[in-house]
């Protein structure tokens, strides 16, 4: 699952320095001692780093057969470094001694689309590099764990006797005076700091960043997307989502720019993978990078969310998805062009309607109500909590009429990439404007906004965008209150007919494309050369993404700051009440996800998703045959698998016990987006499978983990050796595993 920033930031919160250790002592102990009381459920996205005891022995009692050390350590090699952050937003593990990386075929997909054209399409065909010297340069990096360290004290030094405002308004200071003293640019020596617990507690983690990272092999998109947007966050799955790289350093090993000079990085640690397969039952541990949860939402914060939040986001990116799909499925070349935006438009629209959907089955809303209701019980004469949910009530109430707003911004107004750039270019029309802008500073500033319309043209398909915008254009004027809209924002498009007419928005989207400066070479170098803020401000595509974008952020932004961080401050409280009302329960809280290393453990597990109906715990080859359409955008596969899949060519990836290929395989781990291409281990640290995906029934994981139904969808590793192998014919990279047979 790649994750999508959908929290409120979480700002930081000064409590009195006395309850705050008191707090402190109590946390530590909460993350150290753990459950003594784990339910049947696999809930929990562990540190590795302070595994306690109890949990530990949990995992033993599951079934692992690692000891602490070899799952974490600092001195010795450990589990932990042969698991990276891939890119911005993912997980990948090493996988061999000379720094071969596996991960999703969706994470590596930006990637792949990248180094594609329709002549060499890599995206469609897949590829395999046989020796090294056909490895493909990327822009990507990745990031290794070296240690980690609590830096609570000195957060708290630094903000003591701060007020909340400005609390928050110096965190991100603090944050930096720390982490310069340890980061290293040159040696790719890079901190941060995360906030745990709602702000109880900071962690810093160093990472080593390397940032030669090269493509090695993709399935063709038919196979590592098989089942494309229909199957996506659903079970049963049939998809081979992965994709490979390497990463190399400098020859003394350490992070360096790319160069043919570079080598293959010799890693601390790498994984071995089997062939054994699994059984249901068997334990399986997730180590990775999940990037938000919030499972202290509170009744407030879901409502919003099922009533606003998500059918807004849903509603605007169906507009923007119908678009783009019909030109892509036109032309290969504007395929390449919007394939990864789409995909991750896509991936977080079906998420989302899912999530509101499994939130309203789950009765969430009511089940938060009620456990609210008994807090507030217990709360009674304890000063410090009696009013929280009066208080939220007056936050939420005061912030609701504008959250419709804030999507149709982000969404919509932003949805066209057109539109998006052109927003951009309003701090170049403040330095433009602002008579003190020294001359440097504007040049500056032009060549930024150059090379960002070189980036945004590059991905631009003009016809789609046309579309979106008026559509965008239209959806706001019905949907947002109207004492909301921008003063005369819609006055240029009325010159066009009637605002209850879609047509009227039709002509006026296709006129302003036809006569932004931005899109015209000629006139856009002319600006370049002379840069004039008249020029912007007379621009149809500045002008009325300007006026929008203007409006909400003098008028309504500031409202939703002091929204989420009052929000976060009663969040601290609420979360410390919590705690405090059931110390027993406490003992069973790790902190929420935020993109720093977590581990889970479970179990290959069916379930029944629904009465009267029982999932297995693995899809197969056979099941692939049974989906695939011939020609279909989503269920084709190439003619070489179909043809050895019908022989029953497995080689010495089958599955022994089914007598067939297995493809996919579900867990009960918990995980969530950011945790994409993380290793599924066996209970000896041995890789089975990558996790790419969660399951429908429980896509209201993020904000409730549902111990029945939740699963985690994983990719057999069997199957991607089958691809790599039979189908591509890399014997090289195969060679290079150490096969756990
Ligand atoms: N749901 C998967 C995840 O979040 C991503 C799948 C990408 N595929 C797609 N059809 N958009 O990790």
């Amino acid at each position: 699952m790649v994750d999508h920033v959908l929290f409120y930031k979480k700002n930081d919160y000064v409590c009195p320095l006395k309850i705050y250790i008191k707090m402190k002592k109590f946390l530590v102990s909460v993350v150290l001692l753990l459950s003594i009381l784990k339910t049947k459920a696999d809930e929990g996205m562990w540190l590795p780093m302070l595994l306690g005891q109890q949990v530990y022995d949990d995992m033993v009692k599951k079934g692992l057969k690692l000891t602490k050390k070899q799952l974490y350590s600092i001195n010795t090699s450990s589990l932990k470094d042969a698991i990276i952050i891939f890119g911005g937003g993912c997980t990948g593990e090493i996988v061999s001694n000379q720094g071969l990386i596996f991960t999703n075929h969706h994470c590596g997909y930006g990637a792949i689309a990248a180094a594609s054209s329709v002549e060499n399409n890599y995206l469609r065909d897949g590829f395999y590099a046989y020796s090294k010297d056909k490895e493909i340069k990327t822009t990507l990096t990745v990031q290794f764990l070296d240690r980690i360290e609590d830096v609570t004290t000195q957060v708290e030094a630094e903000l003591k006797g701060l007020s909340w405002a400005e609390r928050t308004a110096k965190i991100q200071e603090v944050y930096k005076k720390i982490t310069d003293k340890v980061s290293d640019k040159e040696n790719g020596v890079s901190a941060k700091i995360y906030s745990m617990f709602k702000d109880n507690q900071y962690i810093m983690y160093v990472y080593k960043v390397y940032r030669d990272i090269r493509l090695v092999a993709t399935p063709p998109e038919s196979i590592g997307k098989y089942g494309g947007d229909t199957d996506n966050w659903e079970w049963p799955r049939h998809t081979g989502d992965f994709s490979v790289f390497r990463v190399y350093a400098s020859k003394d090993g350490k992070p360096a720019d790319y160069s043919l000079d570079n080598t293959p990085l010799k890693p601390k640690k790498f994984l071995p993978v089997s062939l054994k397969g699994f059984k249901d039952g068997d334990y399986a541990m997730i180590y990775g990078y999940p990037g938000s949860t919030n499972r202290y939402e509170t009744s407030y914060g879901i409502k919003l969310k099922t009533d606003i939040e998500n059918p807004s986001l849903v509603a605007l990116r169906d507009i923007r998805l119908k678009f783009m799909h019909e030109q892509m499925i036109k032309d290969p070349a504007i395929k390449l062009k919007l394939a990864s935006d789409y995909a991750s438009i896509a991936n977080y629209w079906k998420f989302f309607d899912g999530e509101t959907k499994q939130l309203k089955k789950f009765n969430t809303y009511e089940q938060k109500k009620k456990y609210e209701e008994e807090f507030t019980k217990w709360a009674r004469g304890k000063a410090e909590y009696e009013n929280l949910f009066v208080e939220y009530e007056k936050n939420y109430a005061a912030w609701t009429p504008y959250s419709k707003h804030r999507q149709y911004i982000r969404e919509g107004i932003l949805g066209s990439p057109l539109s998006a750039f052109a927003s951009s270019l309003i701090s170049l029309e403040a330095s433009l404007t602002k008579p003190a802008t020294s001359p440097e500073d504007i040049k500056k500033a032009v060549e930024t906004a150059n090379a960002s319309r070189k980036s945004f043209l590059s991905s631009e398909d003009i016809p789609s965008d046309k579309k979106i915008l008026g559509s965008i254009a239209k959806a706001f004027y019905y949907d947002v209150d109207k004492s909301q809209h921008p003063a005369g924002g819609f006055d240029k498009i009325a010159a066009y007919g009637s605002l209850d007419d879609e047509a009227t928005y039709k002509k006026w989207a296709e006129d302003v494309f036809a006569k932004t400066f931005i899109l015209d070479d000629s006139k856009w170098n002319g600006f370049v050369a002379n840069p004039n803020a008249s020029v912007l401000q007379n621009d149809p595509a500045f002008n009325f993404t300007a006026a929008f974008v203007k409006n909400y952020n003098t008028n309504y932004a500031p409202l939703y700051t002091s929204f989420v961080s009052r929000n976060n401050e009663l969040g601290k409280s609420y979360m410390k009440g919590i705690m405090e009302k059931n110390p027993k329960a406490a003992k069973k809280m790790y902190p929420d996800a935020n993109f720093s290393m977590r581990v889970s453990y479970g179990n290959v597990k069916s379930y029944k998703p629904k009465d009267a109906i029982a999932y297995d715990y693995a899809t197969t080859a056979k099941g692939i045959l049974e989906k695939y359409v011939p020609g279909d955008y989503e269920f084709d596969l190439p003619a070489k698998q179909v043809e050895l899949f019908k022989k029953g060519d497995f080689g010495q990836y089958i599955d022994t016990a089914r007598k067939d290929l297995v493809i996919a395989f579900i867990t009960t781990n918990d995980i969530t987006g950011g945790n994409s291409g993380s290793p599924v281990l066996d209970a000896y640290g041995n890789l089975i499978g990558l996790a790419f995906d969660g399951n429908y029934e429980a896509l209201s994981h993020k904000l409730a983990f549902d111990k029945d139904l939740n699963r985690t969808i994983c990719l057999d590793v069997r199957y991607l050796l089958w691809c790599l192998d039979k189908l591509g014919g890399a014997k090289n990279l195969i060679k290079e595993l150490k096969l756990v047979k």
